[in-house]
């Protein structure tokens, strides 16, 4: 049942503790996986040439909008919607970019024109040597702010730990623009442990090792605050023995008539989840993961969830190269729904594709973003390869890369969703945030009165 009205917020997270109780993942099955197909319902249109650059100096990839805690998208004073961007400056060749990725911010009166801002931390406050994915929301004037620290500052060589961090600012916003200020310290607040979520030195053999990309989210039927970030399911027992079970692989019919190829058992992506357990949100506690994709794919990047129709929509980003061997899937945004928020998770649209790079243009977006209206944001990734894979880039000249990446908002994408049926009915504007609610109404938390608060 639900949680009522609580006095003391260790009650709401023993509450939310309860909530969770037994929770199991959803799987992505193979069997899933396989019925994954790019249609005219997935397919995004090709991206034309010429397009506008977001920011002329600077590439600019993965961005989230900044939020009300319920999800909406935050209107400040001044009538000012803003977006977070990780950005390089356009010196550096695309790829590289990841190594010193920067959060910069924009901000835009009418969701288009956007303003840039600057960088949202002042030099030598944030942690890792560089910063990646995150989300942020607004309450009464302070800025909550969670990102993904990479490596280590001052690190000598490029590394890729990945940690959790947050920040707290206050917003200055008025009819001239808007400022972030007084950032408290940050901290550190999600580290993997090691049983549900791979440490790198655990993850060898992986292809790509994740712990990142922070989505604070709060359940609207339950009130109980949450981050859903991208992992990999870790194996404690030592040796670490890896293969694929049945309920990765697909029901029985599926698993005779389907042989599992060598090294699927080194793909296992989740999408990992944490809970409150301090109101300064300092203090999270990790949680078995709502969906894993283990033998089937290894990246389930910048979970987030759309609630709507009382239903839990799940998003995540993931790329051709990350499927398990005998699976195929483009760059593309995929999803699912349950009818709880720890429910079975089942794929929306196509063995879960819900937008696909059209087969022309195979990388030409990436990063998608579901916002509550289902309009989904992303950015212009690779185009015009002209069948030049990605793993040729690094040979070619320097001139060829600059001028087949975007680094820019793409065109966004407006979504409709029926049941598990899903279609882009839309093409909109380039970097077009619109001002959305949720159907998750804002509420007070609820949780029990009374009894004894642990520690
Ligand atoms: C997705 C992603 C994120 C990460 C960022 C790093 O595009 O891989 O998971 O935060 O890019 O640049």
């Amino acid at each position: 049942g639900r949680c009522r009205k609580c006095k003391k917020f260790c009650r709401k997270f023993e509450c939310c503790l309860e909530e969770n109780r037994g929770a199991t993942p959803s799987a992505w099955t193979r069997q899933q996986a396989d019925q994954i197909r790019i249609t005219s319902e997935n397919a995004a249109p090709i991206i034309e040439e010429p397009f506008e650059d977001t920011a002329p100096d600077l590439w600019v990839w993965d961005t989230w909008p900044l939020r009300e805690k319920d999800g909406s998208i935050a209107v400040l004073p001044g009538g000012w919607r803003v977006i977070f961007s990780l950005t390089a400056p356009r010196s550096v060749l695309p790829g590289k970019r990841h190594d010193i990725a920067t959060i910069r911010y924009f901000y835009s009166r009418d969701g288009q024109d956007w303003i840039p801002g600057g960088v949202v931390f002042p030099e030598g406050d944030a942690l890792g040597s560089r910063q990646w994915a995150g989300s942020a929301f607004v309450e009464n004037g302070e800025i909550f702010f969670f990102y993904t620290a990479t490596g280590r500052r001052n690190e000598a060589q490029v590394t890729y730990e990945q940690r959790m961090a947050f920040a707290k600012g206050e917003i200055f916003s008025d009819l001239n623009g808007v400022l972030f200020n007084n950032w408290e310290e940050h901290s550190i607040i999600l580290v993997p442990d090691g049983e549900f979520y791979q440490t790198q030195e655990q993850s060898s053999g992986g292809i790509i090792y994740s712990f990142r990309d922070p989505w604070y989210w709060i359940d609207p039927e339950s009130g109980c605050e949450y981050i859903i970030f991208e992992g990999n399911t870790a194996t404690p027992q030592q040796p670490v023995e890896r293969e694929c079970n049945p309920e990765n692989i697909g029901d029985g019919d599926y698993r005779s008539g389907n042989d599992v190829p060598n090294g699927s058992a080194n793909f296992n992506g989740n999408v990992g989840i944490a809970l409150l357990r301090s109101s300064d949100y300092r203090e999270w506690e990790l949680l078995p993961p709502i969906l894993e994709a283990d033998c089937v794919n290894q990246q389930l990047e910048r979970p987030h969830i759309v609630y709507i129709g009382g239903r839990y929509h799940l998003f995540i980003v993931s790329h051709q190269f990350t499927f398990a061997p005998g699976l195929d899937g483009p760059d593309g945004l995929y999803g699912f729904v349950a009818n709880d928020f720890r429910g079975n998770y089942v794929p929306l649209g196509e063995g879960g594709l819900v937008v696909a790079n059209p087969p022309e243009e195979p990388f030409q977006a990436y990063s998608w973003i579901v916002l509550p209206d289902l309009s989904t944001l992303s950015f212009i990734n690779y185009y015009n390869l002209d069948g030049v894979s990605l793993d040729q880039l690094p040979s070619l000249p320097d001139q060829f890369v600059f001028n087949r990446f975007g680094g820019t908002l793409a065109p966004t994408l407006q979504l409709s969703i029926s049941g598990t049926d899903t279609q882009i009915v839309n093409e909109l504007a380039q970097g077009l945030v619109m001002e959305s609610s949720t159907e998750g109404a804002p509420f007070t938390p609820r949780c029990e009165q009374g009894g004894k608060c642990g520690n």
